[in-house]
């Protein structure tokens, strides 16, 4: 089958491009290289170009048919969406809709939308599943939620099929050393610790230590982006095969405290980290962790490299072959 890969030269898209290839697809990826890296598009070929451009969009579709296109390319920083909304309201959910409407407008079907835990704000209730609603509580999980709505409304008028993935915290990386996480400014815990363990920054913040939780920490469900990309490979199966559109949140369902972590992360690295307590950062909910019963019913679903010392481990190669190529 061929696919579409939108945001293919970042850190979800380009392990995802990787795990297409691997099953045999064939793949196109879509990137204005914003925020990716050339570099990390080592699977399928590369198209430099934006959602925001019409006619860019307009080419890629007349060029090529695709059996599914997958979407990746979105701003995910949750503090900088307070600060900046309409980067993430334009970003996120107007250019969303250009690739949807090139989509219907080419006859092109079969969507994998990239959403998020943020949809759920601070939950009532943990762990989250598909039942709980969604109240997210800043820009970036509203552009998401925002996406979400639409899709259930394109599917109604136009016949478009789509599956939203909600990631919890994808960590972790290519268990063969090939890929990995590369945000600039980087702001994702895992990433942080090891840069911290590695010496490359001097120590972890630690952002708050009185959340009721048992440590004082927040508590996340981390989950490797490898399994993350097991779920889309059946998310497109479902697709193809007929199964419909669906909604699933994607965790191990164990949630880690941030102290957890960084003592895995202690132990897997055998490096000391240094510790910097700071007050909490901003719009962080205390705990989030993930039923994903639905996903392992309804797609078979099963995390490989669920747990957290794996994850830190496969990070942790990466970040040793720093500077990466
Ligand atoms: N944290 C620290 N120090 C750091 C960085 C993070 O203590 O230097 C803490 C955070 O306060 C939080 C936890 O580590 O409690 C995890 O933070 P991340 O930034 O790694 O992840 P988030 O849970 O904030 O964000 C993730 C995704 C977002 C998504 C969000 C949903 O990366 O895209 O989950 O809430 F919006």
């Amino acid at each position: 089958m061929k696919v579409l890969v939108v945001g293919g030269a970042g850190y979800i898209g380009s392990h995802m491009s990787k795990c297409l290839v691997r099953n045999g697809h064939q793949v196109v990826v879509l990137d204005d290289l914003s925020t990716g890296y050339r570099s990390a598009v080592r699977y399928g070929a590369l198209i430099e170009g934006s959602i925001g451009n019409p006619d860019c969009l307009n080419r890629v579709f007349g060029e090529h048919a695709f059996d599914a296109v997958m979407h990746f390319a979105s701003f995910i920083q949750v503090g900088e969406s307070v600060r900046e909304p309409a980067r993430y309201y334009r970003n996120n959910l107007a250019n969303t809709q250009n690739l949807l409407d090139a989509m219907r407008e080419h006859g092109a079907g079969n969507f994998v939308f990239s959403s998020t835990a943020a949809i759920f704000g601070e939950p009532a209730q943990v762990p989250i599943d598909e039942g709980v609603p969604s109240a997210p509580i800043n820009p970036y999980g509203r552009s998401k939620w925002m996406v979400e709505q639409m899709l259930a409304d394109y599917e109604h008028a136009y016949g478009l099929q789509s599956v939203c993935l909600r990631y919890f915290n994808a960590a972790g990386a290519d268990p063969e050393g090939e890929l990995g996480e590369r945000h600039d400014p980087e702001t994702h815990l895992i990433p942080l610790v090891l840069q911290a363990a590695s010496g490359r920054r001097p120590a972890i913040s630690v952002f708050g230590t009185d959340y009721d939780t048992p440590d004082g920490t927040c508590i996340r469900d981390y989950v490797h982006v490898d399994d993350l990309c097991a779920a889309h490979l059946l998310a497109l199966q479902r697709l193809w095969q007929g199964g419909g559109s669906g909604r699933y949140n994607l965790g191990n369902g164990n949630g880690f405290s941030v102290r957890e972590v960084i003592d895995t992360a202690r132990r897997v690295t055998g490096r000391d980290i240094p510790l910097r307590f700071e007050p909490r950062r901003a719009g962080d909910p205390a705990r989030l962790v993930a039923d994903s019963g639905r996903a392992r019913r309804e797609l078979g679903w099963q995390p490989a490299r669920g747990d957290l010392e794996t994850i830190i481990a496969d990070a942790w190669r990466w970040e040793l072959a720093y500077p990466w190529r």
